[in-house]
């Protein structure tokens, strides 16, 4: 073993095309995917207060703006719908017409060739904003699985790529394939938001989305933060239940669960850099404190560094500049 004076780190360390060509991690474009929000209506592109950079689009400005990221080299987007209207049981996340089967079809027609993931979820469409039905004051697991198989199921036929199950009910990977299968969906890969935790990091998120729950919160149904050996049971029921990939969700506070999963299976691993965690670095940055391009890099470097090979991120776009 030589030691300095012999050894020097910082040899490798003393240009940019040295330190390029002894990096271990790189960040690549066809590794990110750029979530976007869908509204009804027409030309509307409205700003979020607390995701700056992030709006919601209706279907027509939704399809503009797909193309924009297509031409940046963005390989695919992940989509949110906000219906026209809730109920409590979220009928707007499975109907035919509902705004992501609009969105689907139109994107499918007017940007062929983009990856199109959708959130399976209920809770942007049930009035009382959680993941599934209610009853006696929680979410009633097992009949929850049939509607968001149905919302799975729909999003196939309307032309999604790969459906995003986010809800966090037990069994619902099982429920999902065989409703697709059923359908005449397959191929249709699934990714498994498995370990999804009940994090503080999703604020700005319910803004956007408006899925804010009316009562209580997702705590009976997310993972306890404190908890990486029970994420690792979470995603070995959900590869066996037919997952394709697995998510961790949300990267920074979880970094460690991310190697966890990433060493011990084989399926590919996926992160969500979250709003909150976007948001912290957009409003550090607005009031000059941190310089949001490196602060933005380095995170998303960490986040692979970790084992992600793909980030769902609202950076995507601004990446496509930076890379
Ligand atoms: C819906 C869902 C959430 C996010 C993605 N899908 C919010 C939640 O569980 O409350 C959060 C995404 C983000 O914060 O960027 N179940």
């Amino acid at each position: 073993m030589s030691s300095f004076p012999s050894t020097r780190l910082r040899r490798l360390r003393r240009t940019g095309v040295l330190r390029s060509l002894v990096r271990e991690t790189e960040l690549s474009l066809d590794d990110v995917l750029m979530p976007l929000f869908v509204v009804p209506g027409q030309g509307i592109v409205r700003p979020l207060a607390g995701l700056p950079g992030i709006v919601q689009y209706s279907v027509d400005e939704l399809c503009r703006e797909a193309a924009g990221l297509q031409r940046l080299g963005i390989p695919g987007i992940l989509l949110f719908g906000l219906p026209e209207e809730k109920d409590d049981v979220g009928s707007g996340a499975y109907a035919d017409d509902g705004i992501v089967q609009r969105a689907l079809r139109a994107l499918r027609r007017e940007v062929p060739g983009l990856l199109l993931l959708t959130d399976v979820c209920l809770c942007e469409y049930t009035a009382h904003g959680h993941c599934g039905v209610i009853r006696d004051g929680d979410v009633d697991n097992d009949p929850t699985l049939d509607l968001l198989a149905r919302t799975a199921v729909s999003h196939a036929a309307a032309g999604a790529d790969i459906v995003c199950p986010s809800d966090m009910m037990d069994g619902r990977i099982a429920a999902l394939r065989r409703g697709l299968d059923g359908a005449g969906h397959p191929g249709i890969p699934i990714v498994s938001y498995a370990a999804k935790y009940a994090s503080a990091f999703y604020g700005p998120f319910r803004e956007a989305a408006e899925s804010t729950p009316a009562f209580g919160d997702r705590r009976s149904y997310q993972l306890d933060p404190a908890n990486v050996r029970e994420a690792l049971r979470e995603c070995a029921l959900d590869l066996e239940e037919g997952a394709d990939v697995l998510m961790v969700k949300p990267a920074l506070p979880y970094l460690d669960v991310i190697r966890a999963v990433r060493d011990r299976f084989d399926a590919p691993v996926w992160a969500y850099n979250v709003s909150g965690e976007y948001a912290m670095v957009k409003s550090a940055a607005a009031g000059g404190w941190i310089d949001e391009r490196q602060a933005a890099l380095e995170t998303l470097v960490g986040i692979k560094r970790a084992g992600a090979e793909v980030i769902l991120t609202y950076w995507a776009k601004e990446l496509a500049a930076w890379l």
